[in-house]
């Protein structure tokens, strides 16, 4: 079987990153080859795109050059890291891809998707993730998480409760326009809980 791409997705404190070393170690086990990545990043360039995107700024960053950061990533992620790894046979497992755009610049931003849309069709050429995880939950609850994680607050993690809401349900709107491609996952459940019903959905596809 072709190796398959796999994103994760969801607003700050959702608990992707615990949940993502899971679904790497779950398709290990299958004898499957991985690769771990994230966006924005995942290459040099992209790393250095990312720092730019998430470093605060003394003015405001005009959220079309934030969009154009996005994509800039994504492009050189996309042909020198994601397509290259599946001809090859390994799958990738992104922390965000597209749908984050939707919803933090189309959403969150209030850019037209129209827009987005035309970007994505532009630097992804047809590229599009074969399984998609949301990982939702109240965004006061994923605010509570990032507090605790006690590291330094980005740009994006600074944004007021009601910019994660708008994002929060652009991403809900998504997987029920696409609910072959878009898992909702109730964050807010126990990590076993979680890792059963990745499971069972990810049992679907290798
Ligand atoms: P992370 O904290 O999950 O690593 O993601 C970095 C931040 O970048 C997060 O706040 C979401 C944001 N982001 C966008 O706004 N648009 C995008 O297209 C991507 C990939 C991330």
């Amino acid at each position: 079987m072709t190796a398959k791409f796999i994103t994760i997705e969801g607003i700050e404190g959702a608990g992707k990153s615990t949940q993502l070393t899971f679904i790497e170690r779950f398709l290990s086990e299958k004898g499957k080859d991985v690769t771990v990545t994230r966006e924005p990043g995942g290459t040099d360039l992209g790393e250095q795109i990312r720092s730019l995107l998430l470093t605060p700024t003394s003015t405001p960053m005009a959220v079309d050059t934030e969009l154009l950061l996005m994509f800039a990533a994504r492009a050189e992620h996309v042909q020198q890291l994601i397509k290259p790894a599946l001809a090859n046979n390994t799958w990738v497992i992104s922390d965000r891809f597209t749908d984050a755009t939707f919803a933090y610049q189309g959403g969150g931003r209030g850019i037209d998707q129209q827009r987005i849309s035309q970007l994505a069709d532009w630097t992804l050429s047809g590229l599009k993730p074969d399984l998609t995880f949301v990982f939702d939950l109240p965004v006061e609850m994923g605010q509570q998480r990032v507090l605790k994680r006690n590291q330094g607050i980005d740009r994006f993690e600074q944004e007021k409760v009601d910019f994660f809401e708008k994002i929060r349900a652009c991403y809900l709107d998504r997987a029920e326009a696409d609910p072959k491609r878009i898992k909702v996952i109730d964050a807010s459940q126990s990590i076993e809980d979680i890792q059963i019903q990745l499971s069972s959905i990810l049992q679907l596809l290798v």
